[in-house]
Parts: structure tokens; sequence; C-alpha cells
């Protein structure tokens, strides 16, 4: 068996064996086949498809390529939550506290930001001294003392996820099905929590463009999880417009603190009930109406936000001191009219810009920029009118770049709604 029989199989669209994709995961990640030869069977993977049997597979070789982790320490229903990417989705900075609130453990492992979507990891570095990265043995114990912690992947979880995904983000290779069901379910079965929420973002904003598609990957990643005894459940939200006011990482935690007050974006709530709704209705066993009231209840009497400030603690963070640039500018209409649209994958990539976000693996991030959403979609708008604050360090952003971002009309038109559809 060679790695270029195997490139030249799925070039044919021919279905690869479980003997040829071990093959070819184990020798990536030991360095044996090269980034070129792996990128060329990407490509050929992301134009012709994979099966279902390849999808299962694939996502079992990459978990095998490292550490399960073992939370049998941790007593109850262990309850984890992934969202497949957004531009200002902070949700997993209220949803991890709220849910633990109501007496559900939270296993969170997060990742860093992908190209022009934010990753939960770096928005938490924006704390000071927060600890992003905990051995499996503090991550344990802190869910143990305090019921909820959030980590970055730890070293050898799906080292095969580390080294693929790093490849196809800079080589056009992201935007696939398979490869992205493989990618997370990879990572949530060997992180090893027992039931798994997935919020699949949909819109111009998201990896996935269609509710087609993205019903497609749900149906995927739920098949797989059954394979593993663990529960999924989907759902289907909307990224067609930035989620709450903020993006850019400092910014977005103190968003994520308001919500947490009962404060701020009604949209980014009604999200985080959702989600939260299903986490517990899940790890409590209970029906999902009854979740409802707990997570409604525990919002408003704040003991989401205190179970949040443990995490903080716990995490060494210093939340007196979250980065936000002390530089801002704001931009204001041209035009008079409604706001019909507020383009997700224009801002994202805008933050990143401003530094929000990295174009290389090794860039470092300036947690302190980005951009402050002053008017929603829907809203009606004057000539002069502030649109939104740009919050910068060195880099700013040219004013008609933002303001293409914003589709301005005479009538206004339906908002696409913001849960499409939830598939267990
Ligand atoms: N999130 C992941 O973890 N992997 C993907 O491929 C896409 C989103």
């Amino acid at each position: 068996m060679t790695i270029l029989d195997i490139i030249d199989k799925k070039r044919l669209k021919q279905e690869l064996t479980f003997e040829e994709i071990k093959y070819v995961v184990d020798n990536f990640v030991n360095g044996n086949i090269p980034d070129y030869q792996m990128s060329a069977l990407l490509m050929a993977m992301v134009i012709n498809g994979m099966t279902e049997k390849e999808t299962i597979d694939l996502t079992k070789v990459m978990i095998d390529s490292g550490d399960i982790i073992d939370l049998s320490s941790i007593s109850g229903i262990k309850v984890d939550k992934h969202s497949t990417g957004g531009v200002g989705d902070k949700t997993t900075l209220i949803l991890a506290p709220l849910v633990a609130s109501c007496g559900v453990k939270v296993v969170k492992m997060s990742g860093r930001g992908l190209g022009h979507t934010g990753g939960t990891i770096d928005k938490l570095e924006a704390i000071k001294g927060f600890k992003v990265n905990l051995s499996v043995n503090e991550f344990i114990k802190q869910v143990n003392d305090i019921g909820v912690a959030i980590t970055s992947q730890t070293g050898n979880l799906v080292p095969a996820d580390k080294k693929i995904y790093a490849l196809r983000d800079v080589t056009g290779t992201v935007s696939s099905i398979p490869l992205i069901a493989t990618s997370i379910m990879s990572k949530k079965i060997a992180s090893g929590a027992d039931k798994i929420v997935i919020d699949v973002k949909v819109g111009n904003g998201a990896l996935i463009k269609t509710i087609e598609e993205a019903r497609i990957l749900a149906n995927l990643m739920i098949k797989i999880g059954k394979q593993y005894g663990k529960d999924v459940v989907c759902v289907l939200s909307d990224m067609n417009q930035p989620l709450g006011q903020t993006i850019g990482n400092g910014l977005e935690v103190v968003e994520a603190i308001h919500v947490l007050r009962v404060k701020g974006s009604i949209k980014l709530r009604e999200l985080v009930i959702t989600l939260g709704s299903i986490m517990v209705s899940l790890g409590k066993q209970i029906a999902l109406e009854e979740a409802k009231k707990e997570i409604m209840t525990n919002l408003i009497n704040g003991q989401a936000y205190q179970k949040f400030m443990e995490m903080v603690k716990a995490q060494n963070g210093d939340i007196d001191k979250i980065n936000i640039s002390f530089k801002s500018y704001s931009v204001k209409s041209k035009q008079e009219g409604y706001i019909n649209g507020i383009d997700a994958l224009g801002i994202g990539e805008i933050v990143r810009k401003l530094g929000g976000g990295r174009f290389h693996k090794e860039d470092e991030i300036n947690y302190g920029v980005g951009i402050l959403l002053e008017k929603s979609v829907g809203e009606y708008v004057k000539q002069g009118d502030k649109l939104l604050t740009v919050y910068y360090d060195e880099k700013r952003i040219d004013e008609q770049e933002i303001l293409n971002c914003f589709m301005i009309e005479k009538e206004r038109k339906e908002e696409k709604p913001l849960i499409y559809e939830i598939i267990e």
C-alpha cells in the first residue's frame, strides 16, 4: 500500500478501506506522509466526498491516534457542547456555568479561533491570568469541586485532528461535511462526555452555508455518536449575522457577563436558553420544559453568574482585568432605512484584520480589538446614526469596508429565525 495508490483511488471516487484510512492517518501523524501528499488526499476527499463507512472509519482511526480521557471519577452524567464555529459566538462562556449552576457536570474542551470564526480559548485568554491549559487531573478535580471547567484540548487528545485541521485550515479543505463530522466527533468522543449538544451554525458566517447541508452534517454526527453510545443532539442555528453585539475576544467576554447578569442581546440569551435547556434535560434526565424552568431561574437569580465567577477564580482569572483596547472610533450610517442584514463573514474578517484572529498558525492575537454593534438587524437608522464602534490598536479599517457589511433598505425584510431545527 502506498499513499500515491490511496490518493489515486480517492481521485477515481472509489471507497477507501479501513486499512487504507488507518495507513494514511498513522503515517501522517508520525511524519512519514508529508503535508503535500496529505493535502492532495484531503482535496480529493473534499471534491469527491466520502461514504458513511469511510467517515465512520476515519473517526475511529482519529480517536485511536491519541488518548481517550477517562472521566469515570466524576460522578453522574457529564455533558459537553460544541459549536461548528461562528462570528460573535460567546455562547459557551455563558452556557457552561449556567448549566453547571443547575447541577449538571459540564466538561468542556474548547478550541481556538479558526479562519474568520472565533474560539472560546482565545476569548478566555482575554481575562488576565485565566489558565486555559488544565492538565487532565486539574480538569477532573475542578469539575468535581465546582461542576464546570473549560480547557483547551489536552496534549495527546486526537493528535491526528490537530495535524489534519491545521493543514485543512491553510489548504482550502475545511468546508467538507465528512471532514467536519470526523474532526468534531473524534474530539468529543475522546474527551469522554456522555451527552453532547452540537450547535450547527448555518449561514454566510458559518462553515456550513445551507440548511440541507447542516441536516446532513447533524445526522452524520448523531450516527457516529450512537456507535460510541453517546447521545448527540444538534441545534441548527442562524449565522447570517453576528451573534450578539460584540465581535472580538475581550469585548465578547464582557458581553457574556452582561447576559449572565440578565442584560444584553436577546438573541444570544435565546440561544443560550435553548442549548442550556437541552443540556440540563439530558444531564438530569428530565423533561425539556422542566429543564427550561431551571435554566431561566438560574439565569435570573444570579446563580449562573456566581458559577461563572467561581470558574474564573478556580482557573486563576482576574475578572477586573479584561483586555479591551483603549482606542476606538465609531462608524455612522450614510443612508436611511431598515437594517435588513449585517454580514457575519464580512464582520468576522474585519475583526481578524484588526488583529483579533489569525492569518497564520503562529500569529499572536490582539485580545482587545473588536467591534461593538450599536444597531441590530431590523432597526431603522437615519443618516448619521452610529452603526458600530471599532476598538483598535494599530490598524484602522477603511470605513467603506465596514459600511459594506450593512444591508440598509427602504422596506423592512423578514428576519431569519435564530433556531432553524433541533435534530435528535
Ligand atoms: N470545528 C471542528 O472542531 N472541526 C471542524 O472541522 C470544523 C469545526
